[in-house]
């Protein structure tokens, strides 16, 4: 059997034996009637530690992010600013056009998740009868494509000074809000200040089965909860759920250290191979994400087919057949995303997999060895 290194998403654990034990004994009552006391717990403790008047339970990240801006986003023909790199923008259907109604108009990215404020500033609508009415800025802390960098604390207070300035909202993608807070040993809440609302995702490094938490003002998530409702996501006994949340909350955080060095050692490791047909940044490996670029010719999707399969003649080499699964984000770039299921066992592992990889690529023989299908 080959040993298997789950590099694909920090989505992929199952709940540890804290969450299923905390899920079986969990409080519930119907959350749609307000009747579950794990739900509310989960929420109340959200709301808290990011410093905001409320929060609401909603099933994904995805739904967060949408019903944030359908609750900010109150009348036709509104406009979100946000980055053409950011997962609102590349990930989620256009859930915000195709639900919601609302146009986005983007900012170009930088590589580090920030965007030039000059043009953001610049495509702010003046008020003319031709135009959508801009209401809303949406910025992304850990930017999953830029890296899973941090974003600095100046330039999201600039953010906030810039919508205030035209009375405009900030909504946070915080969907790693706290790889962000480990990353540079802050509070959720200093980062969550210059932010009107803020979604994190407890099923990611956190470790959660499903979940994620948006927080903002008592009047922003009672809206948000009539949104989450439309769209389907009131869901019943849910402490369930919530009660995996709160584990995730309590335990996940500290432990998001342990796979940020993981993906340091990652990218050391792949820089030390010295190999030809792909390199990493070390000094943006800031937390959880590794991203692999692909040398000269050197085609993702071949690379990606053959870290996942076993090759001929690498149980004799390795002494193991290894399958290292990772995602592949572009035409020059695949993510190896961090976990807590990921040890630095795996991560020596899927380096001595990612060498003798590299030698087939020098050796011109990817050809012989890609799986026909
Ligand atoms: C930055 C960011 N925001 C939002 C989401 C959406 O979360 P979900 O998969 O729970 O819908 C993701 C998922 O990877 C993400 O990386």
């Amino acid at each position: 059997m080959a040993y298997v290194v789950d590099f694909r998403s920090d989505t992929v654990t199952k709940p540890c034996a804290d969450m299923r034990k905390a899920m079986f004994e969990a409080e519930v009552g119907d959350d749609v009637f307000n009747d579950d006391p794990t739900v509310k717990k989960l929420e109340e403790t959200v709301a808290k530690m990011l410093n905001k008047e409320a929060a609401l339970f909603v099933p994904s990240g995805t739904m967060s992010n949408l019903v944030a801006v359908m609750a900010h986003c109150q009348g036709r023909g509104e406009e979100v600013l946000l980055g053409d790199q950011c997962h609102i923008m590349l990930y989620e259907q256009g859930g915000i056009s195709q639900f919601a109604g609302v146009n986005p108009r983007t900012v170009v990215n930088k590589p580090d998740g920030t965007f030039d404020l000059h043009e953001a500033k610049s495509k702010i609508r003046m008020d003319n009868i031709h135009f959508p009415r801009t209401r809303l800025i949406c910025i992304e802390n850990t930017h999953n494509f830029a890296g899973g960098r941090v974003i600095p604390m100046a330039f999201i207070q600039k953010v906030k000074e810039l919508a205030d300035s035209h009375h405009l909202l900030v909504h946070l993608d915080g969907a790693r809000l706290m790889n962000a807070v480990i990353a540079t040993g802050t509070t959720p809440d200093a980062i969550t200040k210059y932010c009107d609302s803020v979604s994190i995702c407890l099923s990611k490094g956190l470790g959660a089965p499903v979940g994620s938490c948006l927080a903002g003002n008592k009047e922003f998530i009672k809206r948000a909860r009539r949104h989450r409702k439309a769209l389907g996501g009131g869901m019943r006994q849910a402490g369930v759920l919530a009660a995996a949340g709160l584990v995730a909350l309590e335990k996940g955080i500290p432990r998001l250290k342990t796979d940020h060095e993981n993906a340091k050692r990652l990218a050391q490791g792949i820089i030390d191979l010295k190999c030809s047909s792909v390199t990493c940044d070390l000094a943006a490996t800031e937390t959880n994400m590794v991203y692999l670029y692909m040398g000269e010719g050197v085609s993702v999707m071949s690379f990606y087919r053959l870290c996942d399969t076993v090759l001929e003649g690498e149980e004799e080499e390795l002494g193991q057949a290894i399958k290292v699964r990772i995602c592949p984000m572009s035409d020059r770039c695949i993510r190896a995303a961090i976990h807590h299921h990921i040890t630095a066992e795996h991560v020596a592992m899927a380096l001595k997999k990612i060498a003798f990889v590299d030698k087939l690529f020098q050796n011109g023989e990817v050809a012989k060895h890609l799986p026909k299908d």
